[in-house]
């Protein structure tokens, strides 16, 4: 069975989009599920920004056939590890969770780069291209110790 990692903001048009594809590319496509939502509506069906894709596509991988689509209560059933952005995404994901066994699996996604600092994935929507590199950068460094953490922990 695949160990199912899903990745939440806001939109799932700029951050979470990009934090699956960098997820992705470095998991074995065999044995890890990596999928994308956002706590918002506005963008379903929709591809990612594509200041996402660009950065994406700057940094060789292709994330332009993705499709935004929202969190749903279902997704602490299907999925084993739930990442979010920001600390507002963690709130809204929490305040959806049933039990125990949900809040367990949410965790903000750079507290694996800065354990216990409580430091968010800035939002880039309102800003620069600037920000998209930033948020890249952010992700790949989080992403390779995730990676490693998952291989390691699912062998
Ligand atoms: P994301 O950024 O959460 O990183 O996808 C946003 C994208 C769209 C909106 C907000 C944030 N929006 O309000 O439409």
């Amino acid at each position: 069975m695949s160990v199912k990692i899903l990745m939440v903001c806001l939109g799932n048009i700029c951050r979470s989009p990009l934090a699956e594809g960098i997820l992705a590319s470095k998991l074995p496509i065999n044995k890890f599920i990596v999928d994308s939502a956002g706590t918002g509506s506005w963008h379903i069906g929709h591809s990612p920004d594509k200041r996402s894709i660009e950065v994406a596509k700057k940094n060789k991988l292709d994330i332009s056939n993705q499709k935004g689509r929202q969190f749903k209560i279902k997704d602490f059933e299907d999925f084993d590890y739930i990442y979010v952005m920001d600390s507002s995404n963690y709130d809204d994901i929490i305040a959806l969770s049933q039990n125990s066994t949900h809040t367990s699996k949410v965790q903000l996604i750079l507290d694996e780069l800065f354990p216990d600092e409580k430091v968010d994935v800035p939002d880039p929507y309102y800003g620069t291209n600037n920000g998209f590199d930033l948020v890249y950068k952010m992700l790949d460094q989080a992403c390779d110790i995730i990676a490693n953490k998952l291989i390691s922990e699912h062998p």
